[in-house]
C-alpha cells in the first residue's frame, strides 16, 4: 500500500472527497483514497451500516478492508456519515458509488443514481466534480448532468437561500446552476482483491469534458503508477461494460471448450495453457467451471445486451455467453447424477458458497442454484464456506436432516455420499483429502473449479470428476463400486 503521501498545494487542504454509497465499490474506494492521504467523507443513507462503520466494523468481508477501516477512523481521514446532503455540501469531488441493480427487463435500475443526482442538485453550493463510479451504461453520465441541471434550477439549495454558493442566485426556480462537471471513472476492482486492485490498477480510465475535471482526477490518482486512459464520457462508460462482457465471454468460451474436451478426451487445463501463452489471448479468465456469478458479470452482460438492443445492434454473441453460463450448473449437476445414479435421499456436501473466494458475497453465486436443485431432487445438503455461511443461512435456514451448516470441510465430508467443490477457497486445496475419504459414505468428489489434482485424488481412493478433464476412478473406488 502506498501509505501516507505528501500533500501538495491542491484542493486537498481545502475540501474533503465525498464517496456516496459504501458498498463493495464505495468502501474500498473511500478507504483507498484515505490511504492515499485524502480526507474522505463516506456517505450512505443506510444508518445501520454507517453505525457499524463508525464502530470500526466492516459491513462485509473483503481482505484488508477491516484494517484500513480501523486505521483511517483513527487517522481521521475517513469519516462515515448517514447525512448524505452535508457530505455533498462539504466536498468538491463526489464519487458516486451507489448500486445499479437489474430490473426485470434486464435494464439497469437507475433509481439510486437519479436520487443521488437530485440530492447533489439541492446541495450545489459551488463548483463540484461528480464522478460516476457505479457501473452504468453509456449515456448515464449525460443523464446525471441533465438531472442536476434540471433539479438545481427547480429547487434552489438551502445554501443559496442563505446567500452562499450559487452565483447570481435570485428567485426560487430561476437560479443559474453553480458550475459542475460530471466525469466517468469506472472501477475495475474484483471482490476478494479490491484493496490490492485499488493500489495496483492495470489502468485508470477517466471520461471527462473539461480540463478542470481531468486535472482533479489526475491529482487524486497521481500516486498510482499505471497507464491513464482519458476519453469522453460515453467511451469511458463503454470501456467498463465491454471489459466485463469480454471477460465473461472468455469464461463462457472456455466452458464450451471444456464440454468439448470431455467429449473428445482432451484436457481443458492444457488447452487453456496452450491458448493463454499466446499474448494476443492471455492466460487470465480461462478457468473452466460452474460458470461466472457475482453482482457484476451477469448484471452487466444483461445491461449491455439491453443497450445494444435499444440501438438495434445485433448482440447474439453476448446472448450466447449468457446461455452457456446459464447451463453450467446443470452440466455440473449432471456429473453428480451420473456418479450417484440416484440423488434422492443422499447426503451431499457442498464446499464453497461465496460466488468466488475471499468474499462473503453470494449474489448470483452458482452455489445457490446448486443447493436449490439438490433440495428439489430430495437430497440432504451439508454446507460449509469460510465466510459466506451467515448470508446463505438467510436464504436457506437450517432444517433438521435436510439443510445443515458445518464448521469445517471435514464435517461436510463426514457421512456424505458425495462432496461438491463449488468455490475455490485455498483451504479446500490444502485439505488432507486422503484423511477425509474413510469418513465419507461414498468417496465421490465433483470438483466444479478444477481445484484438485485428478491423479492425487485418484490415488487417494476417490471417484473424482472435474470440468473438462478426464474423470478418474481409483482401483479402490472401482473395486468398491463392484462390491456395492
Ligand atoms: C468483475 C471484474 O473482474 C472487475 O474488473 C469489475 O470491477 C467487477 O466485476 C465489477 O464490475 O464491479 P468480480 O465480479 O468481483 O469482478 O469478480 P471476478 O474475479 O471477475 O469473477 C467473476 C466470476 O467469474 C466469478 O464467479 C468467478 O468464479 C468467475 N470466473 C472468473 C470463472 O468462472 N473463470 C475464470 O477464469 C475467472
Amino acid at each position: 500500500m502506498p501509505g501516507n503521501h505528501r500533500r501538495g498545494a491542491s484542493f486537498r487542504e481545502a475540501k474533503p472527497i465525498a464517496v456516496l454509497g459504501l458498498g463493495h465499490v464505495g468502501l474500498p474506494t473511500a478507504l483507498g483514497l484515505a490511504e492515499l492521504g485524502w480526507q474522505v467523507i463516506g456517505a450512505d443513507d443506510m444508518a445501520g451500516k454507517v453505525a457499524q462503520l463508525e464502530a470500526g466494523r466492516a459491513p462485509f468481508y473483503e481482505p484488508k478492508i477491516q484494517d484500513l477501516l480501523v486505521k483511517h477512523l483513527a487517522s481521521g481521514r475517513f469519516r462515515p456519515t448517514a447525512d448524505v446532503e452535508s457530505a455533498i455540501a462539504a466536498s468538491k469531488v463526489l464519487f458516486v458509488c451507489v448500486g445499479t441493480p437489474q430490473r426485470h427487463s434486464g435494464a439497469p435500475d437507475f433509481g439510486q443514481i437519479e436520487a443521488v443526482a437530485r440530492t447533489i442538485a439541492r446541495n450545489l453550493n459551488g463548483y463540484k466534480l461528480i464522478v460516476e463510479k457505479s457501473t452504468a451504461p453509456a449515456s448515464t453520465a449525460e443523464r446525471i448532468k441533465q438531472t442536476i441541471q434540471r433539479y438545481a434550477r427547480q429547487d434552489p439549495p438551502a445554501h443559496s437561500r442563505n446567500g452562499r454558493g450559487i452565483p447570481g442566485g435570485k428567485a426560487p426556480g430561476r437560479h443559474p446552476v453553480a458550475r459542475f462537471d460530471v466525469a466517468s471513472n469506472p472501477e475495475f476492482l474484483q471482490e476478494g482483491k479490491a484493496v490490492e486492485n485499488f493500489f495496483h490498477p492495470d489502468r485508470i480510465v477517466i471520461g471527462v469534458e473539461s480540463d478542470e475535471a481531468r486535472e482533479l482526477l489526475e491529482e487524486i490518482y497521481r500516486p498510482l503508477k499505471c497507464p491513464m486512459v482519458v476519453t469522453d464520457l460515453a467511451t469511458a462508460e463503454l470501456i467498463k461494460h465491454s471489459a466485463n462482457a469480454f471477460l465473461s465471454t472468455k469464461i463462457s468460451f472456455i466452458n464450451m471448450i471444456a464440454d468439448l474436451c470431455e467429449a473428445v478426451g482432451a484436457d481443458v487445463e492444457n488447452v487453456a495453457r496452450g491458448l493463454g501463452l499466446d499474448p494476443r489471448i492471455g492466460p487470465h479468465f480461462l478457468s473452466a467451471g460452474v460458470g461466472f456469478g457475482g453482482y457484476c458479470f451477469p448484471k452487466d452482460l444483461r445491461a449491455l445486451i439491453h443497450l445494444a438492443e435499444e440501438h438495434d445492434i445485433s448482440c447474439g454473441i453476448l446472448r450466447e455467453v449468457e446461455n452457456v453460463n446459464r447451463g453450467r450448473v446443470e452440466v455440473f449437476l449432471d456429473k453428480l447424477r451420473h456418479a450417484l445414479w440416484v440423488v434422492q435421499g443422499k447426503t451431499i456436501g457442498v464446499l464453497g458458497l461465496a460466488f468466488q473466494p475471499l468474499t462473503d458475497d453470494i449474489r448470483e453465486a452458482p452455489s445457490l442454484r446448486i443447493i436449490e436443485e439438490l433440495l428439489k431432487e430430495g437430497a440432504n445438503v451439508r454446507l460449509y464456506d469460510p465466510q459466506a455461511m451467515p448470508n446463505v443461512r438467510k436464504l436457506f435456514p437450517e432444517e433438521r436432516e435436510r439443510i445443515a451448516y458445518c464448521d469445517s470441510a471435514a464435517a461436510v465430508a463426514s457421512g456424505a455420499h458425495a462432496v461438491l467443490l463449488v468455490t475455490e477457497w485455498d483451504e479446500f486445496r490444502k485439505l488432507d483429502w486422503a484423511k477425509l475419504r474413510p469418513q465419507m459414505e461414498v468417496p465421490v468428489v465433483v470438483d466444479g473449479r478444477n481445484l484438485l489434482d485428478p491423479s492425487a485424488m485418484c490415488a487417494a481412493g476417490f471417484e473424482y470428476f472435474s470440468v473438462g478433464r478426464p474423470s478418474r476412478q481409483s482401483a479402490f473406488a472401482m473395486a468398491a463400486n463392484r462390491r456395492r
